[in-house]
């Protein structure tokens, strides 16, 4: 189990270093992330590199027995460089420039930007490729994370190259964008931008393609840092830290291309069901690589600086949320900073070494917190979970475009599906439609608006063998250009379901429930949404009176061979069927023609899992307890204010001893081993 945090020793006056390692020492620190941000340091002017005190900073770590993840340092190139290259800047899609100031200014195409950016990572992989401190690389720093998307021209120049690979000729690409429509049919593709401003909305294919390509951009970075650090004799595993569901970037795609997943985590701590996102967020990085532990890279001691409020965490509610990751997976506890900053913009973001000292609450949680995590015993890879949740980034990409029957926040949605199983304790994975489901006993495809042929046949094996599969709404809409099959809507899944959609029948949105990672446009997009007059619910009724509400969609089926198990009770399609079943083999599959609420996805949720007999591990009523489990020990959590009960007996995982039944106080947890089943 490794503990510790950024490290920016470039910050401060050599003198502070020693007092940094005997500090880290005395939390119990085990590794720092050391160079993220350090590229104006190693080279102070063009062609100039200093690395003499990054040695320092390593033998001092070093002596101390701390392990060093070594930064490339590429993710904030230094003034000089955009100053004597400007096309080095990244441009919105109005064309103007992001200029240096902050971080991720620059264009993640350019030529140039890459040229210095490797030549950085070349020095420092040749200089400590070797050193026995590094046991981490760091790639860059959080990909798009702030730059969500580039128009600039070297953007234009890349993205003509990758739809050239993509497409064999232009009338290719044509014809899979529909560019007849609205005449926008290209001759070449040096007619092609990327979806800067126009008049009015853009061709869904090449908003789709576009995504894409950025996200493939930004791994060509990552690839290109990797491959320099391992031609330099490097053997240490490679990271770049993750942001959770963040839209930009695919991290399915990516993960392969990581020795070790790592993610950065900033739960609210003024939302008390903060806590149940960042579970989805855990659940989403295991399942990444679900042989390999994680590590919760950054996360804060108490507050951020960059909310409009930012509330403190309370007593005991970093260590439960970071046990919280331990329980989903994790192997390595970090945080943004190891010492908060005097100066620049993060200077009140919280640190494990506070400005007010250490006499502080938190410096005295972030000590208990290493020494607690050091007492941890060995923990086995998280049990593989008896359901799963599908999330494709590729339908996600395709429902945040503009134009359809409602604005959806895709991952907002799915979250709420996985907040579902939470809330009753059920482990659950996160997984590709395409990828092999047949561990699984339930599949939830919630809004699954865009599946491959491969992806088709996956859930139509997992059904065949014996699993449930729930449908969720916005089915199989579209191929993969975000165009629509010949035949129509749920045209690859109709077989399976024995039931296809004929209209989609948008309702007034809800706002957004969580804190929204969407690009700007689609947030105020889902607000624009919610603030419309309109009908916002409908009711699905079953026969035996049991009810719910519907959100988002009233979609209209056409039943051809299913069995329905639910109606409209209101609205224009009153009478008309809204939930519906079919067996296939060995297993059924269910179409769910709207999206319910959160009681309405708890009641599915609880009836999926009563009729496939899955039961959580623990039988616990209060649903601010958390349960997670790897092998077999479970980590129990309080992550609430009050104190709670929970009846478990087994042994207590860290001290041996017997447990029958667990006090846990306000933030307070405990792992628990050999528990019977509930
Ligand atoms: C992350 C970033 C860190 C720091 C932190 C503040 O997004 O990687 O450098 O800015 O947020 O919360």
């Amino acid at each position: 189990m490794r503990y510790g945090g950024d490290y920016y020793p470039e910050q401060w006056p050599e003198e502070v270093w020693a007092d940094d390692v005997a500090r880290m020492r005395e939390a119990g620190v085990t590794m720092v992330t050391v160079g993220v941000f350090a590229w104006a340091r190693l080279q102070p002017e063009p062609g100039a590199f200093d690395a003499e005190w990054l040695d320092r900073v390593l033998d001092l770590l070093h002596d101390a027995g701390i392990e060093v993840d070594l930064a490339t340092a590429t993710a904030s190139p230094p003034p000089w460089l955009s100053a004597a290259h400007p096309g080095v800047l990244a441009r919105d899609a109005d064309g103007a420039a992001y200029w240096p100031g902050s971080r991720q200014h620059y264009a993640p195409t350019s030529p140039v930007y890459r040229e210095a950016s490797r030549d950085l990572v070349r020095r420092l992989a040749e200089r400590y490729a070797h050193h026995p401190a590094v046991r981490l690389w760091h790639v860059n720093n959080e990909y798009a994370c702030h730059l969500h998307y580039d128009y600039s021209e070297s953007a234009a120049v890349a993205f003509r190259g990758w739809l050239r690979s993509r497409y064999a000729d232009i009338d290719e690409l044509n014809d899979a964008w529909g560019t007849w429509f609205w005449s926008q049919r290209f001759t070449s593709f040096d007619e092609i931008s990327p979806p800067r401003r126009a008049p009015y909305s853009r061709n869904p294919g090449g908003l789709l393609d576009f995504k894409r390509f950025t996200s493939d951009a930004l791994l060509e970075l990552f690839l290109g840092e990797k491959e320099i650090i391992r031609a330099a004799g490097a053997t240490q595993p490679v990271t770049t830290n993750f942001m959770g569901a963040f839209p930009v970037v695919d991290y399915r795609r990516w993960a392969s291309h990581l020795d070790v997943i790592s993610d950065d985590s900033y739960p609210d701590p003024a939302d008390p069901e903060s806590f149940r996102g960042a579970a989805f967020t855990r659940d989403l990085m295991r399942s990444l690589k679900p042989d390999t532990p994680w590590l919760l890279m950054e996360q804060a001691t108490s507050a951020v600086s960059w909310r409009g409020a930012n509330a403190p965490k309370a007593p005991g509610q970093m260590a439960a949320l970071s046990m919280q990751a331990v329980g989903r997976g994790a192997d390595g506890i970090f945080f943004f900073q190891w010492r908060q900053s005097r100066r620049g913009s993060e200077r009140f973001h919280s640190a494990m070494l506070p400005i007010a000292g250490t006499s502080t609450r938190v410096w005295r949680e972030v000590v208990q917190l290493g020494a607690d995590l050091s007492a941890l015993p060995e923990l086995p890879p998280a049990a593989p979970a008896p359901v799963a949740l599908v999330f494709d980034w590729e339908a996600w990409w395709a429902i945040a475009g503009p134009d359809h029957p409602v604005v959806l926040d895709y991952a907002a949605v799915a979250q709420r599906w996985h907040a579902a199983l939470h809330r009753m304790q059920v482990p659950v994975d996160i997984v590709h439609p395409a990828q092999d489901l047949s561990a699984y006993r339930i599949v939830i495809a919630s809004l699954p608006y865009l599946l491959s042929p491969d992806a088709v046949a996956a859930l139509d094996a997992f059904v065949r063998g014996g699993g449930t599969l729930l449908v969720a709404g916005f089915g199989d809409v579209a191929d993969e250009h975000d165009g629509f099959h010949a035949e129509g809507f749920t045209a690859q899944l109709a077989p399976l379901l024995g039931a296809r959609v004929v209209e989609h029948g948008g309702l007034v949105p809800p706002p957004p429930a969580f804190e929204l990672k969407e690009p700007d446009d689609v947030a105020e997009r889902l607000a624009a949404a919610a603030a419309r007059p309109g009908r916002r619910e409908v009711t699905v009724a079953f026969s035996d009176g049991r009810s719910l509400t519907g959100q988002y969609l009233e979609e209209e089926l056409e039943v051809r061979d299913a069995e329905v198990l639910a109606t409209y009770a209101d609205g224009p399609l009153a009478g008309k069927p809204a939930l519906t079943s079919r067996g296939s083999g060995a297993g059924r599959a269910l179409y769910l023609a709207t999206v319910p609420d959160d009681a309405g996805m708890s009641s599915i949720v609880a009836e999926l899992l009563d009729a496939a007999g899955v039961r959580a591990p623990l039988d616990v009523a209060d649903q601010r307890i958390e349960v997670s489990q790897r092998g077999d020990v479970l980590t129990i959590i309080n992550h609430s204010a009050d104190q709670v009960e929970v009846r478990v007996t087994g042994t207590d995982a860290v001290t041996g001893e017997v447990v029958d039944d667990v006090r846990l106080g306000a933030f307070e947890w405990r792992m628990v081993r050999g528990v019977r089943p509930a």
